[in-house]
């Protein structure tokens, strides 16, 4: 267990870090966004934290890219680094420190980190068959190579499975594998390669694990991949452009692309620790280990990933932090992708909104954070539309956030100059206090949406207090009561500044200031929003403004057009590729329409889980044991991933009743549990219906 946040220990928040490959677009952004938010909350809770990321410069796609355009792929990169260095601080996203993997700090640490493991004698070599390429005559590593997936049988590229499982594939694991040079079969050639013998940190990433904090996904996921004996990992590549091998002999072996990429994430901190001073923030006492020879311990690092890298943050990451002595992540936290009006992006088609298109909208940078961020659960997939903007901007914070702070810090300024003298009344302070608990919640429970909820939810509570008061008709008999209800929404709008920090920083800002506060709303910490705001401030202007339907049409239409000048322009021998873009399309609505009779047939019922146990074995698969009111059933469902299973013990599910019996892995399972969308999202009730009641 976890010291709660703020710990006396400091803390890293890091960001996966962007391939130097391309431009970025909305969906990117998603982590970014998030993590920045999150390392301000952590600030808020007057946490010590350092946010810190950098550009990853290696690996294969770069290096052919770079080949493509007859650039060296340092020039390639370098330039991709210097544009993500500009579009990050236009979406609000403040790095402590942004370096990229091929500075010399990053190079030194990685080769340092590689000698300890030799020291250790955590890495041996061993000759294997890589993939080559007869007619070049090259050897073909990671993306150079295509073909089927040895584990769940989709079409692979690389070392990774992106359009199926998403596992890491060692070197020559690749069946069928095609070069993408020449397209010609690949074969196979025998080469000495230097492997990471993760074998030897089995036991302890058990124990590991036991202690991750962060989302579901990633604590649950990887428990299944450490299972079985654990593959060593292969940490050379035949390749020019990387980080050099550092053991002596070996000069045509450069490093994997994924072990100097999160050994980034220390050389971060470390050049952000060195440009601070240790005193202000030391890289050592967060990273280096200062517990014992089992149990690492340290400053408190937090992981803000996308989920297609758990299996590189949470067996691969911490194997290699350990056999170089290091602290271990304390929480890993891993979103889900975005999608783009219900489909997923295509860059090949131009389908994206890309950074620059925001900018140049002209739209406030804490819209789209706001957007994405309470757009769904954080380890849900998103939806990013022009119209989904509009529609969260206009309601959540032009009517509700917005509305309010307007509505009362004029009044207040009209008729008091400023902050009426009287005292904050017990329900507001009461209510007050529920917000920001709320918040500290949000963060230690590694919720982000949370955290773009809990401004709103005030301000909502605030709206109902004003026009539950009408103090506009308490000025002339009521003097006193009306300067009570006023002090109260001006209380209220100070801590909304203090709320809105994290995810809205540009507009809590803005809001700080009309207050007539001093000095950054982000130096502020929770207690600031049940301090006295200043007596006098001036009139204020309104913080949202709303999206107009025009606005929406001419920004759609743009993205059309570009879509329709794309596919003019022929892109169907990159249709391959659309399809391993991030983010799945949301299926069409079902063509044909059934009878309100054939939907009484289902026999819906709410139920209880009273106990939720994995079924050995089984991949996915739980055994429920459900309380549907008249009897207990045994219900198998896929959830056993995706859920801590632990903790699903009195939630309220609803269940297929009258599904017929079937059998799972030699499991009967009788009923089914509905639940939504690949992150199986459990449907549950919102006023805790009894067991039993029939859904219709
Ligand atoms: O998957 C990716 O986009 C990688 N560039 C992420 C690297 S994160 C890390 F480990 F540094
Ligand atoms: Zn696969």
């Amino acid at each position: 267990m976890h010291e709660e946040f703020p710990t006396k220990t400091p803390a890293v928040v890091t960001c996966g870090l962007p391939y130097a490959n391309g431009d970025l677009h909305v969906g990117h952004l998603r982590t970014y966004v998030s993590g920045d938010a999150y390392a301000r909350a952590l600030d808020t809770l007057g946490q010590s934290v350092a946010f810190v990321c950098g550009s990853d410069m290696h690996g294969t796609p770069i290096a052919v890219n770079a080949a493509k355009e007859g650039v060296s792929p340092e020039a390639f990169a370098l330039e991709y680094h210097e544009q993500y260095t500009e579009t990050f601080p236009k979406f609000n996203v403040e790095f402590d420190n942004y370096g990229h993997t091929h500075d010399e700090t990053n190079t030194e640490l990685t080769r340092a980190f590689v000698r300890e493991w030799i020291d250790d004698d955590h890495v041996f070599e061993k000759e294997i068959e890589v993939a080559w390429d007869a007619e070049t005559d090259q050897p073909l590593p990671d993306r150079f190579v295509e073909g089927t997936c040895p584990y769940c049988g989709e079409h692979a590229r690389g070392d990774e499975c992106d359009e199926g499982c998403q596992r890491h594939l060692e070197p020559g694991e690749i069946e069928d594998p095609v070069s993408t040079i020449t397209g010609n079969p690949a074969e196979y050639r025998t080469r000495a390669h230097k492997f990471l013998r993760l074998s030897d940190f089995q036991a302890y990433l058990k124990g590991f694990l036991d202690r991750l904090e962060g989302t579901e996904n990633a604590k649950n996921q990887p428990r299944e991949w450490i299972e079985g004996e654990l593959q060593d990992l292969c940490i050379t590549r035949d390749m020019e452009w990387g980080i050099d091998y550092p053991g002596e002999g070996e000069d045509d072996l450069v490093l994997y692309v994924w072990v100097d990429a999160p050994i980034e994430y220390v050389a971060s901190t470390k050049q952000y620790s060195e440009r601070v001073g240790a005193t202000e923030y030391d890289w050592e006492a967060v990273w280096k280990n200062h517990g014992d020879e089992t149990v690492p311990d340290g400053g408190e690092i937090v992981h803000i990933i996308g989920h297609d890298i758990i299996q590189h943050h949470t067996v691969f990451w911490p194997a290699m932090l350990r056999g170089a002595d290091y602290n271990e992540p304390r929480a890993v936290m891993a979103c889900g992708f975005v999608n783009l009006a219900g489909k997923a992006f295509s860059t090949s088609r131009n389908r994206a909104v890309w950074a620059d298109d925001y900018v140049e909208a002209g739209l406030a940078p804490d819209l789209y954070r706001y957007h994405i961020i309470t757009g769904s659960e954080f380890v849900a997939d998103v939806d990013f539309s022009w119209n989904g903007l509009q529609e969260t901007v206009n309601n959540d914070l032009v009517g509700t956030l917005g509305n309010f702070c307007y509505r009362s810090l004029l009044f207040a300024q009209r008729n008091y100059g400023g902050t009426p003298d009287a005292e904050v009344s017990d329900e507001v302070r009461e209510r007050i206090e529920t917000a920001t608990e709320a918040f500290g919640e949000a963060v230690n429970d590694y919720r982000v949406r949370g955290l773009g909820n809990a401004p709103v939810e005030l301000a909502k509570f605030g709206n109902e207090y004003i026009q539950r008061h009408e103090p506009w008709n308490l000025l002339d008999d009521e003097p006193e009561t009306a300067a009570q209800v006023i002090r109260d929404c001006v209380q209220i709008a100070k801590a909304l500044a203090v709320l809105m920090g994290p995810v809205l920083p540009g507009k809590a800002a803005a809001l700080w200031e009309q207050l007539g506060e001093a000095g950054s709303v982000h130096d502020a910490e929770l207690d600031a929003a049940l301090a006295a705001p200043p007596a006098a401030f001036e009139e204020p202007s309104e913080l949202f403004e709303r999206i107009e339907d025009e606005r929406v049409d001419a920004l759609n239409e743009q993205l059309e057009a570009r879509v329709d000048a794309a596919t003019e322009a022929d892109v169907e021998a990159d249709a391959a590729d659309d399809d391993a873009e991030a983010g799945s399309a949301l299926e069409p609505i079902a063509d044909e329409r059934i009878s309100f009779e054939a939907f009484q047939e289902l026999d819906l019922r709410v139920g209880e889980i009273l106990a939720a146990e994995p079924i050995e074995g089984a991949d996915d698969l739980a055994r429920l044991n459900v309380d549907i009111g008249v009897e207990n059933r045994q219900i198998v469902a896929g959830i056993k991933q995706l859920h801590d299973l632990g903790s699903l013990a009195g939630t309220r599910v609803i269940v297929v009743a009258n599904l017929e019996k079937a059998e799972l892995f030699g499991v009967e399972s009788d009923g089914m549990v509905l639940a939504a969308g690949e992150g199986a999202d459990l449907l549950t009730t919102h006023e805790d219906s009894e067991p039993g009641t029939k859904v219709r």
